[in-house]
């Protein structure tokens, strides 16, 4: 397979960035023209950002599963698709042709057929990294259901909401999943869940580890039981483009997770444009993204950009430490994997591990290396290029979100130039808007660099649709702040040559180790313990993780255990969102309105106490001398 759209030279990159702004919907349908569709299209796009209403190939049908697997079959069917490392070194590698992928998925479609689910039915998935977990996916985007998979970090209180926001009726999970030395007993969370939320008629359980676990009589369906007898083929329901293909929940500002829709044509277009464009992959490469298919990166980078490009794919169920902290590049070594696309809390985290770990390991495969989720800090940056790039490969530096399908602005694998720690360009379809506070465009200063609030002014295949069940949050959330714009929430800096690096978040999330995690949930979360009056959540530079979680609480008592209120969070969200540090205080920094600062919680949490600014617009400043003399 060869990918026409595959852009090769900086030349190249110049011309179908141009091309993409001038003429969009020639640009977008001519590479549309690359997959296989069963109806061709009546319009390319249709768009505003006011409602906002993003339509793109309105009119076409296809499946999404028939350019990830069907239309490989003849030419490249026993090429490998997944190669699955286990979480245990010592257990035998499992490895799927599209073949056999094909066939997997068919059987799985049919046996989700058997057990009800029909085209439109929201089914969640909650498994550990294994390649059920992907077939369960594509099994549903076979029959027209729309899945949504949450992380296995998640705590039974977390998946209920989700389940209930998304109306699902079907669970998809495993009897336990592996994690380095531990098991999580997913299965377990799942039955509390349905205690919280029990309007689903039907979990079925992959069995991975064998522990033991209670099956509910009815409901609860044992995966290899059911796939006994199921065909081979299972014919591909025709959807129209703008169907839904999945729901992911992500954290914002508000209190509560968003279902993020993704449709079907925009996002396996964007998936495969980006998955083929910025690694510069070719044909037999072996492609290895360490993320987790619970987050976006895992969806369009494990699952369907490489799929639809008929890639192999190294999936590894296990953690970067486990036996030790040398497991990736024992399997990059194994494996001989020829693009390494991972995080920089990953990175950071090895790093602190010594490089002793990289003794008699071969990285001589790699060619790209990549990273993604957070901004990388320079010196882990170098430590990548040098350790693992061996100064050679080139560090893709990619930025996006879970509302944007896929990458956004990166430079390309050997093609655009690398800047450590910056994302640098924008790849065609991407059109980048810096605006001030007040939604003005922000204009360079006299050395050409332009500082504000990012935002797309223009739609690209894979913008997010609406959020599930709840279009004006999808309109307040993004298109609102800056009228006429997609805002990102992130901040970013621009040089005169367009290159662009992310500053962090501007609103209220936090990026702790690549996880997105708003402060308001995680308040929430606190507050729920019943000695706990009021909190604020702040983030913190952490050395590890990017940004730590740190609560400052207000108790009704003085006998609250901080550890209570840590295990409150860790049930209502997840480990996850565990607070680094919780602090019992007897007020917050309110302005008259009522507002909290959080400027000065900020600087408090960074220990910068001698920048707290301005305080004299607080009703009791002297509060904060308060908190800071607790703060030891
Ligand atoms: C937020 C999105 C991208 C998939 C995983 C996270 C931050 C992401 C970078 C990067 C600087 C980055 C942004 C963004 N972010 N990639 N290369 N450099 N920051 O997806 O959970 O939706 O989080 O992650 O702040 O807004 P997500």
């Amino acid at each position: 397979m060869s990918y026409p759209f595959q852009i090769s030279s900086k030349a190249d990159y110049e011309d179908d960035y141009k091309r993409s702004v001038e003429e969009p919907e020639a640009f977008w349908a001519d590479v549309a023209s690359n997959f296989s569709w069963s109806k061709k299209w009546d319009k390319v796009l249709d768009w505003n950002f006011e409602e906002p209403k993003i339509k793109w190939f309105e009119g076409a049908q296809l499946n999404i599963t028939e350019n990830c697997l069907d239309r490989h079959l003849e030419k490249r069917g026993d090429e490998i698709a997944y190669i699955f490392e286990p979480n245990n070194p010592e257990e035998t590698v499992v490895k799927f042709t599209y073949k056999e992928l094909y066939t997997e998925v068919c059987r799985t479609a049919n046996m989700l057929k058997s057990l009800g689910v029909k085209r439109g039915d929201r089914v969640c998935i909650y498994m550990g990294m294994i390649p059920q977990l992907s077939i369960a996916m594509l099994a549903c985007a076979r029959i027209g259901a729309i899945h949504s998979v949450i992380f296995g970090g998640f705590s039974a209180r977390s998946i209920a909401d989700r389940l209930e926001d998304a109306q699902a009726t079907f669970i998809i999970t495993c009897d336990a999943a592996y994690r380095g030395e531990k098991q999580i007993f997913l299965k377990n969370i799942v039955d509390e869940a349905l205690n919280l939320y029990p309007n689903v008629a039907t979990v079925l359980v992959y069995e991975r580890t064998g522990i033991d676990i209670t099956m509910q009589e009815g409901r609860d369906i044992r995966w290899q039981d059911a796939i006994i007898g199921m065909d081979n083929h299972c014919p591909a329901e025709q959807m129209e483009a703008e169907d839904l293909l999945f729901i992911l929940y992500t954290s914002g500002s508000t209190g509560k997770p968003k279902g993020v829709v993704h449709t079907v044509a925009g996002y396996m277009i964007w998936a495969t444009y980006t998955f083929v464009n910025v690694f510069q992959y070719h044909q037999g490469d072996i492609f290895f993204c360490t993320a987790d298919i619970g987050w976006i990166t895992g969806h369009s980078y494990i699952v369907y950009g490489p799929l639809c490009a008929g890639a192999t794919i190294l999936m590894f169920e296990g953690i970067p430490t486990w036996p030790d902290a040398g497991r990736f590049w024992e399997v990059v070594d194994k494996h001989q994997v020829n693009t390494l696309y991972t995080a920089p809390t990953a990175i950071r985290s090895l790093m602190s591990h010594g490089d002793h770990h990289f003794e008699g390991k071969d990285l001589s495969s790699l060619k790209v290396i990549g990273t993604v989720g957070e901004p990388i800090n320079e010196e882990a940056w170098h430590w990548y290029h040098k350790n693992v790039g061996k100064g050679k490969s080139p560090i893709v530096d990619t930025w996006f979100q879970t509302e944007n399908a896929g990458i956004m602005i990166t430079n390309i694998a050997g093609v655009t130039d690398a800047i450590p720690s910056w994302a640098t360009l924008p790849l065609p379809g991407v059109q980048p808007f810096i605006v001030d506070e007040k939604g003005n465009e922000s204009l360079a200063d006299e050395d050409g660099i332009t500082t504000g609030n990012l935002c797309i002014k223009f739609p690209w295949p894979g913008i997010l649709r609406t959020t599930y069940r709840n279009h004006k949050l999808c309109r307040e959330n993004y298109f609102s702040t800056y009228p006429g714009n997609y805002f990102t929430g992130d901040g970013c800096i621009r040089d005169a040559k367009g290159n662009i690096k992310i500053t962090g978040r501007v609103d209220d999330v936090l990026n702790v180790s690549g996880h997105r995690l708003g402060t308001a949930e995680i308040e929430n979360a606190i507050n729920t313990h019943p000695g706990v009056i009021e909190s604020a959540v702040v983030g913190f530079p952490h050395d590890i993780k990017g940004q730590g979680i740190f609560a400052f609480v207000i108790c009704n008592n003085d006998t609250v255990d901080i550890k209570e209120i840590e295990k409150t969070v860790a049930n209502a969200i997840g480990t996850l969102a565990r607070p680094d540090k919780i602090l019992l205080v007897n007020g917050l920094p309110k302005t008259r309105s009522g507002k909290i600062m959080r400027r000065i919680l900020r600087k408090i949490a960074e220990g910068k106490i001698n920048e707290m600014g301005d305080t004299s617009t607080l009703i009791d400043p002297s509060v904060v001398e308060d908190i800071i003399a607790r703060n030891v």
